[in-house]
């Protein structure tokens, strides 16, 4: 009954009327980046709130894991790092506010190193005693106004359910793997996996390895594979100017047509035998743990409607992190965490239902307008710095500074050139806009094992 008080909050340029609630029992779930920075930036506003997490780890999936499949408990392996990598964003976009990366890790750092700097974020931040970890989210419910949240310890698999005001998710979106349906597939008689179970390159030594998809993975995993393999045959359909002087043994090839015992046909006639397939074919949206309740459509590729890109719309005391394309992701989480807190906190009220529904219509119009795929609503794009710039104007946050945005672009560009040099080069950020690059002439690569046929 008392929940709600009404606080006159002055933030920018004037006074609105924003309602408090009063102690809300919060919920958030995951402890990757998204409920770690939620987690932080709701302490320092000393809100108590609850971490469910299903592994016994932080970090989510900057944990490199051996395994496949299933973990030490039998549940869903829930990473998809591999041994060789490194982010594909430098530094300076890679950090969290107040808490920077090493100086001495690399430009672009390995995921051990990051994943050790998202560790001692939690221990900085201490945070971990309000994580429970080994806890499995199974269901949340809409009821009457509250949240009902199940959840379940994986180990002892007793179940518990509570109450929520607020139910802020953060299960991120890379472990629902999404499979092509590629003819002739089953009769193929090699190795099939999904970069989601990719760990090191090993197994394929003096293979002749297919690659489907041209997204970071994809990418990446080819080089990676190229490095040992007899031959990598890159299947994709991009149209990126990319001018990388890829080694000999790695090949271009259009899309797949058909999959035999042996070998690929593909969409040009052209023929290759192979022994092994890895999908680079990204993942799916996946919130097993939401019904109907939630008002939220969820299919593979969108999850609407979104305020903001992250408001349930229809319920707006539940928050989905990182539901952003093409961003600089860490820094887009973080923003979003803290715009979270801000509302859990009444620093300023949400607009209407009308008003929010008006936002996200016309995103989708352009969308539609541009005869655009219904997964490019969670593009940020070209539009990411006023992205920043609006959840600010709306919420009193700090403002990313427009140089991330500009890093990110210059990134690309970087990547184009030459994906087998963008990361020598360093970035220094100079003030809110500007930034220098410098490259690093020193070559250490790892050495071309490739079997030459
Ligand atoms: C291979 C790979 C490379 C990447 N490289 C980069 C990069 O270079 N730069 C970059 O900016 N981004 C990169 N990303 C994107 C990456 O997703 C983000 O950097 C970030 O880690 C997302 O954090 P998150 O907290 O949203 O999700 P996650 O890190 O996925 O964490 C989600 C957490 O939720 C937990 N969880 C899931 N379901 C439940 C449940 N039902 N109950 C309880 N807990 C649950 C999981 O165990 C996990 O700990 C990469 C992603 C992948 C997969
Ligand atoms: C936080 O939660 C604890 C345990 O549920 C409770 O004792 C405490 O009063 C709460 N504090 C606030 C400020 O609500
Ligand atoms: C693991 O889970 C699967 C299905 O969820 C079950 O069939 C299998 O028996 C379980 N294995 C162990 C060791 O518990
Ligand atoms: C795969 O494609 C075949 C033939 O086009 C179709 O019959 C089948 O239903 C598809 N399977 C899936 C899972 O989409
Ligand atoms: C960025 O650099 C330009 C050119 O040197 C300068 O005019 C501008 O003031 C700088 N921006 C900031 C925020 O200092």
């Amino acid at each position: 009954m008392f929940r709600y008080i009404i606080a006159i909050c002055a933030y920018q340029v004037g006074f609105l009327l924003a309602a408090k609630m009063t102690n809300p029992r919060v919920c958030v779930i995951g402890a990757g980046i998204a409920g770690l920075t939620t987690a932080r930036y709701l302490k320092e506003d000393g809100i108590n709130f609850t971490v469910l997490e299903a592994t016994r780890y932080v970090g989510g999936t900057w944990r490199y894991d051996p395994r496949v499949d299933v973990d030490e408990n039998n549940v869903t392996m829930y990473t998809s790092m591999y041994k060789h990598l490194q982010t594909n964003l430098p530094k300076p976009t890679m950090e969290l506010p107040g808490f920077p990366l090493p100086d001495d890790a690399p430009s672009y750092p390995g995921w051990e190193d990051y994943y050790k700097y998202l560790q001692s974020y939690a221990k900085h931040f201490d945070l971990e005693k309000n994580i429970k970890f080994l806890h499995n989210v199974i269901s949340i419910k809409r009821d009457e106004n509250v949240w009902r949240v199940k959840h379940k310890q994986v180990v002892t698999k007793e179940e518990f359910e509570e109450e929520y005001d607020y139910v802020v998710i953060g299960t991120g979106h890379h472990s629902k793997t999404h499979m092509p349906n590629i003819t002739g597939e089953e009769t193929f008689k090699g190795t099939i996996i999904h970069s989601h179970s990719y760990r090191v390159p090993d197994p394929y030594k003096c293979r002749r390895v297919l690659i489907i998809g041209a997204g970071p993975s994809g990418m990446d995993i080819s080089l990676d594979v190229a490095t040992v393999s007899t031959t990598v045959f890159h299947s994709h359909h991009s149209t990126a100017e990319d001018l990388t002087p890829y080694p000999e043994n790695y090949v271009k090839k259009p899309d797949v047509k058909a999959l035999s015992e042996s070998g690929v046909v593909f969409v040009d006639g052209t023929f290759e035998e192979i022994d092994d397939v890895i999908y680079c074919t990204g993942y799916e949206y996946y919130y097993p743990f939401l019904d109907e309740s939630s008002g939220l459509s969820i299919s593979h590729h969108s999850v609407i409607p979104l305020y903001r890109y992250l408001v349930n719309i229809h319920q707006p005391t539940m928050v989905l992190l990182g539901l952003v394309v093409r961003a600089c992701v860490v820094i887009a989480l973080d923003a979003q965490a803290r715009y979270t807190a801000a509302l859990i906190n009444g620093n300023f009220n949400l607009p209407s239902h009308d008003e929010m529904m008006a936002e996200w219509q016309r995103r989708y119009d352009v969308v539609k307008s541009q005869g655009k795929p219904l997964s490019h609503i969670h593009f940020l794009e070209a539009k990411e710095d006023e992205y920043y710039a609006d959840l600010t104007k709306e919420s009193g946050i700090a403002r990313v500074p427009p140089v991330m945005f500009k890093i990110r672009i210059n990134d690309i560009k970087s990547k184009l050139e030459n994906l087998l040099v963008y990361r020598r080069y360093t970035y220094k950020v100079l003030d809110s806009e500007n930034f220098t690059t410098t490259l690093d002439t020193v070559q250490n690569e790892r050495k071309n094992e490739s079997c030459v046929p």
